[in-house]
C-alpha cells in the first residue's frame, strides 16, 4: 500500500469489509491469521498513533514485530534506506511498515527489497492508511451511513472541509484523492502560504470534486447542516514550514475551530483531526472534547483498518478468507 491512488473502489470496499470481519472475530481466532509472520516497523519520523496501531494490529493477528527507528539504529551512523531494508529482509522481515520524511521513500523500499511495503506517511506525499481509517470513521459516525456498501456513490451529499496546513499534509492529500472517488465533495481551506491557489498545485486532479475556499466561515457554511458535513482540522507542520512566517494570532482568529464558530456555521458537523493536535491553535479544547468530535474514534478505527491492511499485505489467503 503505497498510495490510495493505487486502490480501486472495490479494493477499498474489500479492506473495510475485512476490517469489520477482523474486529468481530474472537481474539484467539484472529491471533492465528498471521501467527509467526514477521513484520518490521521502520520509522524515520516520530509517530504515536500510526506506529502503535500498526504494532498492536500486527500482534493481535499473531505476528512478530520489530521496531527500527532512526534515533536508535545504524541509520544514525549513515546506513541508507536501501541497506536498512535489505538488512531487515535478511533477518526474515516479510513486510515493512515505513514512515519517512522523503516523499516516495516507500516506492524505493518496495523496489529494492521486493517486500510488501505499507506507507505509514511519506513526507508531504501520502498517508493512505490514515485516509482509510478516516473514511471508516465517517461511515461509522455520519447519520445513515452505517452498513452502506462502499461504492462510487457512498459519500454523495457529504461535504468534507479540510482546514489548515494543506500544503504540507499527506493526510489532506490522501483524503482529497480518496473521498471524491466515493462521491464526496472536498473543500480545502487555509491561508495562501499553507494552501496553493489551485488544487493542481498539490498534485491533485482539479476535476476530482475538490474546491478551494479560503474563508473558513464560508467553508463551514457551505458544508452546511443536515448531518452530512465533516470538518477535518490539520496541525501546522512547523517541522516542514522552511522559513514561512505565520502570524499565529491572525491564524487563530481566521482558522481555529472553536465552539462559537462551529455552532454558528455547522452545528451538526462531524469534527475530525488526524492528530497530533495542538489544542488552542487549530482547534479549541472544547471542540476536541465535544459531542461532534470523532477524534478518538479515528484512533480506534486505525487499529482495525491496519489489521486488514497487514493481512492484505501478507496475503497467504488470509485476506480473501476475511473478506468473503
Ligand atoms: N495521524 C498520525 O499519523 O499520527 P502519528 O504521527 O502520531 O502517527
Amino acid at each position: 500500500l503505497l498510495t490510495v491512488a493505487g486502490l480501486t473502489v472495490e479494493e477499498v470496499a474489500a479492506i473495510l469489509a475485512a476490517t469489520d470481519r477482523l474486529e468481530r472475530m474472537a481474539a484467539a481466532e484472529r491471533a492465528k491469521i498471521l501467527a509467526g509472520r514477521r513484520i518490521a516497523l521502520l520509522f524515520y519520523e516520530s509517530s504515536t498513533r500510526t506506529r502503535t496501531s500498526f504494532e498492536l494490529a500486527a500482534k493481535s493477528l499473531g505476528a512478530m514485530t520489530t521496531l527500527v527507528s532512526d534515533k536508535s539504529s545504524s541509520i544514525e551512523k549513515g546506513e541508507s534506506l536501501k541497506d536498512t531494508g535489505l538488512t531487515l529482509r535478511a533477518l526474515g522481515a516479510e513486510c515493512i511498515v515505513l514512515r519517512h520524511a522523503n516523499s516516495g521513500a516507500p516506492y524505493l523500499l518496495a523496489k529494492t527489497t521486493g517486500l510488501p511495503v505499507l506507507n505509514a506517511g511519506d513526507g508531504m506525499h501520502e498517508h493512505p492508511s490514515q485516509a482509510l481509517l478516516d473514511l471508516r470513521t465517517m461511515l461509522a459516525r455520519l447519520p445513515g451511513m452505517s452498513g452502506r456498501l462502499v461504492n462510487a456513490k457512498t459519500l454523495e451529499g457529504v461535504t468534507v472541509v479540510i482546514t489548515g496546513d494543506i500544503l504540507h499534509s499527506r493526510v489532506a492529500r490522501s483524503n482529497a484523492m480518496l473521498l471524491p472517488r466515493l462521491g464526496a465533495r472536498v473543500v480545502l481551506c487555509g491561508p495562501p502560504g499553507l494552501l496553493p491557489d489551485d488544487a493542481l498545485g498539490l498534485g491533485l486532479d482539479s476535476k476530482g470534486g475538490i474546491e478551494i475556499e479560503r474563508d473558513f466561515d464560508k467553508a463551514l457554511k457551505q458544508a452546511g447542516s443536515g448531518g452530512k458535513a465533516v470538518v477535518m482540522m490539520l496541525r501546522i507542520q512547523r517541522e516542514r514550514l522552511a522559513g514561512l512566517e505565520l502570524d499565529l494570532g491572525e491564524y487563530i482568529s481566521r482558522y481555529q475551530l472553536d465552539e462559537e464558530r462551529l455552532m454558528a456555521r455547522a452545528p451538526e458537523a462531524l469534527v475530525m483531526h488526524p492528530g497530533p493536535m495542538i489544542r488552542g491553535l487549530e482547534i479549541a479544547g472544547e471542540v476536541a472534547d465535544g459531542p461532534n468530535s470523532a477524534i478518538e474514534d479515528q484512533v480506534r478505527h486505525g487499529l482495525g483498518v491496519r489489521m486488514a491492511l497487514l493481512v492484505r499485505a501478507l496475503g497467504a489467503g488470509g485476506f480473501e478468507s476475511v473478506t468473503v
